[in-house]
């Protein structure tokens, strides 16, 4: 049931806050603000030398931002892949490793095969996932549900934050036991966040600047992600919402290599959204700022107070999310990118919840 909105994608954006508090509760304790999980592992974080996360899409996304997460809090190397490429390219492995798989469905043909490889190569297995009676969750050593609840619209949207916020809570855990976090590190992300649902709902009143925003990109032809740290998956995903649902070309880079070859693209016409929360990488991107406005290229900027302050760049639009750390940002900028591609497919007429070609759960390779 689709409530009082016209898609089920905008039900699902609009849920976000509660699905990511369900999903809070159920890995960390608010009152001691300590992450808790509620199952045991069957493996020590400190014996793991090396991580692999697989996945596809979205999904796929969610654990390229939560590599640098387990690299931060955990120190601990991390290896993203997509699941088509690491089923097949005979990875070196080591027995007693940990790998994470993370999918919405729980059905994904590719995900699921990596999952089987990785169990046959001697690794633990942990899956991320949002059906809990799926193949990929019964097949798993353990299960990380997200609490999202059911997700009807082809295009991810609540599923992908709520991976996102399980998988916060697992690298956290990981620093815990790794000795890399001093509890005092620990409380300090732990509050971030159980703030998100408070920011994400503040995100959200930015619907209708988005939707006025959108009647311009609908006219695009090709659209520009631009992204650095947990930013640059977010402007990969940025780039996949907008074409798959309303089938406007959009590519995502890390801002670092727009001078290596994108940078050609820009002109007038090009949108380039830049997602660049106020931290430690942001002058390095309103450098690469500079270099698309000098080119005429129009900038989108997802930003916060002060980033908007210290990026003043000529024909901007910015995008004003709330002051919050660094280390959760993606759940946040999450939502004016999934509400600029969901109101730019609205502009376009497409079929926002069933897009053309796509299906729900990819159960073919
Ligand atoms: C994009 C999208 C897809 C899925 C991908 C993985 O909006 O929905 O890219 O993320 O097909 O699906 P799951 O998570 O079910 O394995």
């Amino acid at each position: 049931d689709k409530a009082n909105y016209r898609h089920f994608m905008a039900k699902e954006i609009h849920e976000q806050p509660e699905v990511v508090g369900h999903t809070l509760a159920r890995y960390l304790d608010m009152a001691s603000e300590r992450i808790a999980l509620p199952m045991k592992l069957p493996f020590d974080f400190k014996d793991v030398q090396h991580l692999s996360i697989t996945a596809c899409g979205t999904a796929n996304y969610a654990g390229y931002v939560a590599k640098y997460w387990f690299e931060q809090f955990a120190r601990l190397p991390v290896e993203i892949d997509i699941a088509s490429e690491f089923r097949y390219r005979e990875a070196p492995l080591r027995s007693g490793d940990l790998a994470i798989f993370i999918s919405q469905s729980g059905e994904t043909a590719d995900t699921l095969a990596a999952l089987r490889y990785a169990k046959e190569q001697g690794l633990h297995t942990l899956s991320v996932v949002n059906v809990p009676t799926s193949t990929i969750a019964r097949e798993s050593e353990v299960v990380m549900p997200t609490l999202a609840g059911p997700e009807i619209g082809v295009a991810s949207t609540k599923a992908f934050t709520c991976q996102l916020t399980a998988l916060a809570a697992l690298a956290i855990a990981a620093g815990r036991a790794r000795g890399t976090l001093t509890d005092a590190d620990e409380a300090k992300l732990v509050h971030g966040l159980i703030e998100l649902p408070r920011l994400m709902a503040a995100a959200l009143t930015h619907e209708p600047q988005i939707e006025r925003l959108a009647r311009d990109i609908s006219k695009a032809q090709d659209v520009l992600y631009l992204g650095r740290g947990t930013s640059y998956p977010l402007a990969l995903e940025g780039a996949l919402k907008l074409k798959e649902i309303s089938y406007i070309h959009a590519e995502g880079y890390a801002a670092g290599e727009l001078k290596h070859g994108p940078i050609a693209l820009i002109d007038e016409k090009m949108p380039v959204v830049v997602i660049a929360p106020y931290d430690r990488v942001f002058e390095k991107t309103v450098s690469n700022m500079q270099e698309v406005a000098a080119r005429g290229g129009r900038i989108i900027l997802m930003t916060d107070a002060k980033g908007a302050e210290e990026a003043t760049v000529d024909s901007m639009v910015t995008i004003m999310m709330p002051d919050m750390p660094a280390a959760f940002t993606p759940m946040v900028y999450a939502i004016p990118v999934q509400l600029l591609a969901y109101h730019t497919a609205v502009v376009m007429g497409t079929d926002v919840d069933q897009p053309r070609n796509l299906a729900k759960s990819v159960t073919v390779e």
